[in-house]
């Protein structure tokens, strides 16, 4: 297997909303973010993805951008922003910019100018088509349902048509079709490249190209008008040609790292698309292991819970399927998903071992690791008492459907929003104890978790044994063993119900690592395949016993253990 940095490095998102308000409006900006440079150095990350900064009327959290080459105000200016890819390049960390262009803002110009008119030269940047022809209940162009609710067409008055948003009405899908919209965006990578940003993640990227005639979708819900249309937009037709067309128009003249978001994805595909030859992108994120916990083939919103063995039957599917192929991106959380230890773990009682757990797990599968902001002090979610609290866009769509549509249970609503909205996430960053958690001198944009007294960045950097040195020592073994980076991995013991356990192996080296997923103690039996002269524990999240053996362990609530073995 070839080596490359973007492989050995470890991501740190950071959401910058919510990160560290340096001028105290309650929002996080670029000033707050070059104050915290120390602060991801000593953690040890050397890759910081920068969620959107752009210009944003912010109906999507900077997800709607109006303007690809500004900084949103709120944030800083262009100048802040080139003052901390500097701060950043001096202390060895790169930088990955977000790239939104599955869609824009509608007050992105270009949207500006297509909605003017049938014939302005911009018509054909977005995807526009007229109500279906027969008289019909819902005349929308076809039956599918936005990510964010209702359809995924809006009526645009003055033309008479209706143009495609897979989100929210304020982000209309670009038209990929049309040559002259790649070449802007092109151009605009170019741009970003040319100041020195070291990649991009590449927000839906997968959606860009939709099935010609953009077909009605098979009802696979009766009750609502709108369906799902996953198969006539994800891992489109023209997918493949527009991501090497990207390739070799902009990516292959630099030394960049790319991950593309791509919801819907198989490992099949995501081998191709990260093949070290022949694929266009380095890296995906895959969406399979987030879906645990949620009815097959019902919303996010419908939990049920999760069993781990699925979760190492979707693993090792990826962790296999990837193999020598491709390339993993391991991520448990990030700013669209609910606290990893609310969701994996525990947030209660066993908070600090299950978030150590967890992070053991995540770093030591192959693919390139990402910490999401607060993750690596074990923030968690959050449930504010009312839905006047919450600021998402999918949060706030999902309560007025449910509630003032369908007449569902407020209260019930509320509890679909504690486990999975996107706000468990947003929350600002808790540096310390002081009021607003250090985040802010003022009120933030969204209240703060109010447990930041006790789970805040200063009280884990004092403590030792915190979760955020746990993460420390994580980062720094990888950079000591290449074979967390490059073994094969192997899992044992899979149908064990508490316990995931696996091994990696490249050349001599073997590592074996034990997670006990469960509150409970569990028994670990090493089998006997695995053979072994001496073992070496090198991270735990316990106090271990010196004398104990390893063919049978009993494993304390989450714990976790990797060992060397030669
Ligand atoms: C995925 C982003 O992560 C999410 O935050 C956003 O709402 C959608 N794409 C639309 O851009």
């Amino acid at each position: 297997m070839n080596k490359a940095w973007w492989k050995e490095s470890v991501v740190y998102q950071i959401y910058p909303r919510s990160f560290c308000d340096s001028n105290g409006d309650g929002i996080g900006d670029l000033r707050g973010i070059i104050q915290k440079l120390d602060y991801l150095k000593e953690l040890g990350i050397n890759v910081v993805w920068l969620s959107p900064v752009y210009k944003t009327p912010n109906d999507d959290g900077g997800y709607d951008i109006s303007d690809y080459q500004d900084i949103q105000d709120e944030f800083g200016t262009l100048a802040d922003w080139e003052a901390l890819i500097a701060g950043l390049h001096q202390r060895g960390i790169r930088l990955l910019m977000d790239l939104v262009v599955n869609h824009t803002s509608d007050e992105h110009p270009w949207f500006v100018e297509s909605r003017k008119s049938k014939d302005n030269p911009y018509r054909d940047y977005y995807i526009w088509r007229p109500a279906k022809p027969e008289p019909a209940a819902h005349p929308e162009p076809n039956n599918w349902f936005s990510f964010f609710g209702g359809s995924a067409w809006q009526y645009d008055e003055p033309s008479g048509e209706y143009y495609l948003h897979l989100f929210s009405r304020k982000q209309p899908d670009l038209n990929w079709e049309n040559p002259q919209v790649r070449a802007e965006i092109y151009k605009m990578m170019d741009w970003w490249l040319q100041k020195g940003v070291d990649g991009f993640r590449m927000d839906v990227i997968n959606l860009i190209s939709k099935t010609p005639g953009l077909p009605d979708a098979p009802t696979s819900n009766p009750d609502s008008p709108y369906q799902w249309g996953g198969m006539y937009f994800a891992n489109g037709p023209r997918l493949f040609e527009f991501l090497h067309e990207m390739k070799e128009k902009v990516l292959s003249k630099y030394d960049v790292f790319t991950v593309g978001e791509t919801p819907m994805v198989t490992p099949q595909i995501a081998a191709d698309l990260t093949n070290e030859q022949t694929g266009p992108l380095n890296m995906v994120f895959q969406f399979e292991h987030m879906g645990l916990d949620s009815a097959p083939g019902a919303s996010k919103w419908e939990y049920k819970p999760w069993k781990l063995v699925d979760l190492k039957q979707v693993m090792t599917r990826w962790q296999k399927g990837l193999e020598d192929r491709g390339w993993n991106s391991l991520y448990l959380s990030n700013h669209d998903q609910p606290r990893t230890v609310s969701r994996f773990g525990d947030d209660g009682p066993y908070r600090v071992e299950s978030a150590k757990m967890l992070a053991t797990f995540l770093h030591m599968l192959q693919g390139t690791p990402y910490i999401y902001q607060g993750e690596e002090i074990g923030m968690t979610n959050v449930r504010f008492d009312t839905i006047e609290d919450y600021r998402d866009v999918e949060t706030l769509n999902l309560y007025r459907e449910l509630v003032y549509d369908h007449q569902a249970d407020p209260a019930e609503v509320m509890e679909k929003i504690y486990r999975k909205g996107r706000d468990n996430a947003r929350t600002p960053m808790q540096w310390d104890a002081s009021p607003q958690a250090g985040f802010s001198s003022h009120l933030p944009w969204i209240k703060v978790n109010p447990n930041y007294p006790t789970i805040n960045v200063r009280r884990d950097q004092v403590q030792p044994d915190s979760i955020l040195h746990y993460y420390q020592k994580l980062i720094e073994l990888r950079k000591k063993y290449p074979v967390i980076v490059y073994g094969t991995y192997e899992l044992i013991l899979a149908d064990h119900e508490q316990i995931y356990a696996f091994t990696r192996t490249l050349d001599a080296e073997c590592l074996l690592v034990i997670l006990n997923f469960n509150q409970e103690p569990s028994l670990f039996q090493l089998p006997e395949t695995i053979s072994f002269a001496t073992s070496e524990l090198i991270i735990d999240n316990y106090e271990v016993p010196m004398e104990e053996t390893i063919k049978k362990i009993h494993l304390k609530p989450y714990e976790a253990r990797v060992y060397q073995l030669r």
